[in-house]
């Protein structure tokens, strides 16, 4: 009966996470939200009988240790997978390069701050928090979901100046996931920093004509480092293909970032 914990499960790729887990019976899944009323009922139409919500946010460590406890609770003291996916990604820089922080450096400030709290701070809280269920599992395993704008390969190759803060904070996760793969290695327990692929998370809802713009050139950009690139992937996919590569991990692989490919190809 493998227990696997999504934290920051509300929508996007961590509620496709939820649905793509609970199509088997013999998994316990809890999904951690920031507010359990909406996710109880969006929860309520997809009749889901081994999906559990408990509360929290990764910028607040108290409310990681309670939904440990929670979980501690579902689970018999033990998870088996952990996968850290919730993330601040901030709208209003993410077509910002550098220098367009000039003159606006308390915008800047105020969005790395947000950046940094939830996407480097809230992952150490999380593992931190669940840590003590993570070595009682029998799998041992732990995912924080980054991002291939956090190689620098991908950032030269493919031109992307934006998304500075972003970026940034992911790529602090690659170091947080090097550094407890150090530490962790003597509990046998294994983990990575996963990139799921450029993902379609709009759930149906169409672009505005400034997104499809955007959009364009996002693609146009993309080209040139992946010349096969088509699009966006489903969050169905991009789960599913997480779920492949988060199987076949092993010990050795532990404190690398990869894709959803299993290698170093983010799209
Ligand atoms: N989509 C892509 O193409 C793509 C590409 C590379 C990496 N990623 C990564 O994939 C992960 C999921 O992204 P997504 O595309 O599914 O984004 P999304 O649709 O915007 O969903 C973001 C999720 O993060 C949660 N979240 C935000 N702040 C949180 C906090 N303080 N505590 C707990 N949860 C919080 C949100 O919950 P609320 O509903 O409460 O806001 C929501 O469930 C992120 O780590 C992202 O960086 C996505």
């Amino acid at each position: 009966m493998p227990s696997y914990v999504i934290v920051g499960a509300s929508r996007g790729i961590g509620h496709e996470y939820l649905r793509v887990l609970s199509a088997d019976q013999s998994n316990t899944v809890v999904g951690t939200v920031r507010n359990i009323a909406d996710a109880e009922e969006r929860a309520k139409t997809e009749g889901w009988k081994n999906v559990y919500l408990v509360p929290g946010d990764l910028t607040d460590y108290k409310s990681m240790y309670a939904a440990a406890d929670e979980v501690s609770k579902i689970t018999d003291g033990k998870v088996d997978y952990l996968v850290i996916n919730g993330a601040f990604i901030s709208k209003q820089s993410a077509d910002m390069a550098p220098t367009a922080f000039i003159g606006k450096e308390e915008f800047l400030k105020a969005d790395a701050a947000t950046s940094f709290e939830t996407n480097f701070l809230g992952p150490v809280f999380a593992i931190n928090a669940f840590l003590p269920l993570v070595k009682n599992g029998s799998v041992k395993k732990i995912i924080v979901v980054s991002s291939g704008m956090a190689d620098t390969e991908l950032v030269r190759s493919a031109g992307i100046a934006e998304a500075l803060t972003y970026s940034a904070s992911k790529s602090a996760v690659n170091i947080l996931v090097a550094k407890y793969s150090v530490e962790l290695k003597k509990f046998g327990i294994t983990i990575i920093a996963l990139s799921p692929g450029l993902v379609d998370t709009s759930e149906g809802k169409k672009p505005t004509p400034e997104e499809m713009v955007k959009y364009q050139l996002i693609a146009n950009q993309l080209k040139s480092y992946a010349p096969n690139f088509t699009g966006p992937i489903s969050t169905e996919q991009s789960v599913k293909a997480q779920l492949s590569v988060i199987g076949n991990l092993t010990i050795e692989q532990s404190g690398d970032m990869i894709s959803h490919l299993g290698n170093k190809q983010w799209l």
